[in-house]
Order: structure tokens, then sequence, then C-alpha cells
């Protein structure tokens, strides 16, 4: 058989992810583990760039990253599963590529910029957050991924890291494949007020939330604005639930309320408790297996422990690489 390509993603443990989350990246790790040779890791690292005052909770966060991958469906026989922080190597060619990024570069990054306006309240003014695309160049790279799948938001920093691979190559040799973004499509699904679904929000559906935090988001969430009363016919289009529905309730009953909603034949408060009943139903495995991990956490730890293992062997044998090629 021939080798699986490889590719590799993170995300920052920053606390439990929701649906958003769900749909935007981990639906389609979940996916390619059967195609790929995959590497999926928490950034722990890149979580100080930004919350380096308090880190107080990211011990937890990140055993909580780890559950809400394995009940999703990542899988440790599969993937290789695995924490940042445990691969010194990450750390050793950061400070190699360091050495060769151009100040500019990262200067120009979009997600740069955004954040230091967006996060106003953090003093994100630091030579590591500046840095932050260098460090996701060396996770990337050291593990020679030839793609990564990421949302739109990280185009910009494989594209970065593409420049670094190919500064890298064009001084020391050819070392580094350089790597491709892997965009998804994704379903339009928003928070529960229609603004895009984000923590900082509060307009989130979480993975862990219980059944009874379900229900009373999705009797709160906005439908189509245009519709007041019961009596006046809706638009599923413009509606935030039937996106739902889409997702949790089988096509027929979809087509259904697809139709019923145009001619005022159900009303908001039926068609949404219909979806999160679904909706419910859908999470419950995800919740069965979490409640599982959550009693096992030497378990969620050994699975850390060996993907880690796994990885380093990897980074280490490109690090041998890297210090031939760089002659250090
Ligand atoms: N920057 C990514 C995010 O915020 C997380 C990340 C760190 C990452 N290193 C990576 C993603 C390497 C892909 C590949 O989502
Ligand atoms: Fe949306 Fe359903 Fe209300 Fe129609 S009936 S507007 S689809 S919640």
């Amino acid at each position: 058989m021939a080798q699986k390509k490889r590719i590799l993603s993170g995300m920052r443990p920053t606390g439990p992810l929701h649906l958003g989350n769900l749909y935007g990246a981990l639906a389609n790790w979940v996916t390619m583990q059967d195609e790929y040779d995959c590497f999926f890791f928490i950034a722990d690292w890149h979580a100080l760039t930004s919350d380096y005052e308090d880190t107080n909770h990211i011990n937890g966060y990140i055993r909580t990253l780890m559950i809400d991958w394995l009940s999703t469906g990542l899988s440790p026989e599969k993937s290789t599963l695995f924490l940042q922080s445990r691969i010194k190597e990450h750390a050793e060619l950061f400070v190699i590529l360091s050495m060769i990024t151009p100040v500019p570069w990262l200067e120009r990054n979009p997600t740069y910029k955004d954040q230091i306006t967006q996060l106003s309240n953090k003093d994100l003014s630091t030579f590591g957050f500046l840095g932050y695309p260098v460090l996701q160049a060396a996770d990337i790279i050291i593990y020679k991924a030839f793609g990564v799948p990421v949302g739109m938001d990280q185009v910009p920093h494989v594209e970065i890291t593409r420049e670094i691979a190919r500064r890298f190559n064009y001084f020391y040799g050819n070392v580094f494949p350089e790597p491709e973004a892997i965009l998804t499509e994704t379903p339009k699904i928003l928070g529960i007020d229609r603004r895009k679904m984000s923590k900082s929000y509060n307009n989130a559906i979480y993975l862990s939330d219980p059944p009874e935090e379900i229900s009373a988001k999705v009797s709160g969430m906005i439908t189509d604005p245009q519709r007041a009363r019961r009596s006046d016919p809706g638009n599923p289009d413009v509606c935030n639930v039937f996106e739902f529905h889409k997702l949790y309730t089988d096509p027929e009953t979809v087509e259904t309320i697809n139709r019923d909603c145009r001619s005022a034949q159900i009303g908001c408060v039926e068609c949404k408790k219909k979806m999160g009943g679904n909706l419910i139903k859908a999470l419950a495995p995800i919740r069965e297996k979490r409640i599982y991990y959550e009693a096992h956490p030497d378990l969620v730890e050994d699975i850390i422990v060996e993907g880690s293992n796994r990885a380093r062997k990897v980074a280490g044998a490109t690090m041998e690489e890297v210090r031939g090629a760089v002659k250090i």
C-alpha cells in the first residue's frame, strides 16, 4: 500500500469546544483520519502568547480539549494526538527559524494586526506574540506535513510557513516540503444570537453542555427576524434554526418544516423544540464518551504521553537533518 500523506493541525487550549469549532475543524479532522497520516496537537505554547498573565486554567483546558477530541471521534489508534510542549524539538526549530524570518513578514501578518486591536485589554506587544507564526511554522514543518486542515483565518499563517520553509531550503539545502492549507466546506451555523458562534460573544452551544442547557439555549435562539407573530409566514432560508435542522433532522421532516414555516403552519416554538430534541440526541454519544473519559483521567494522560512519544520520534529525526543542514 502506498504510504498515506501526512497532515497536521492544532488547536489552542482556550476552553471547551462549541458547535462552531466542531464544524469549523474537528468534524473534518475526524473524517480525514482514514485517508491521511494525521498529526493533531494541542498548542499550549501558543495559548501562552495571549494568556501569559494567568496560566491557572491551561492545564484543565488541555484535558478538556483532549476529551472533546476523543469524544467526537479522534482516535489515538488512527492518529498521533499530542501536546506541543512535550516535544521540545518544536522550540529548537523555532529558535533556528526565528533567525531567518524577516520581522516585516510578521508585522504584516493580518491576524497579528487584528488581534492587537481586538484584544486591546491584553498587552500583546510581546516578542512571543509577534513570533506566533514562526512557532506555528516549526510545528508544521518539523513533521514535514504536506497539508494543514484549517479554517480561513489560519491561511495567512500557512502562507508564512511556506515562505519560511522556502527560505530555510534556500540557505541550507532542501529539507522541508512547503505545506498547503486544506480548506473544507463548513455548514453556516451561527450562534444563538445569529452572530458568529464564539466563546467571547456568549452565544455558543458547547459539546459539553448538558441537555437542559441545550434546550434553554435553543429556545432562546433568534429565528427569522421578520417573523414577529405566530401567524406570520416565516423564511427558513434566513433562519439559523433551520440551518441546524439541516444538520440534525431527517431530510423528510426538514422538507415539511420548510413548507410549513413558509405557510405559518408551524410556529417557531414548536420548530425549535423539534430541533433541540434532535440536537440533544445527536450529541448524546459524544456526551457519554465524555463522561467516560472524565472518569478516567489516567487514560487521557496515557494517550497524551503515547502520542507525544510518537511525535517526538518524527520531530527528532527531522532535527537531526536540520542540525546537519545548518552545520550546528
Ligand atoms: N494558530 C492555530 C489556531 O489558533 C493553532 C495552531 C498552532 C496550529 N500551531 C498550528 C494550527 C499548526 C495548524 C498547524 O487555531
Ligand atoms: Fe425558523 Fe422554524 Fe421559525 Fe421557520 S418555524 S422561522 S424555520 S424556527
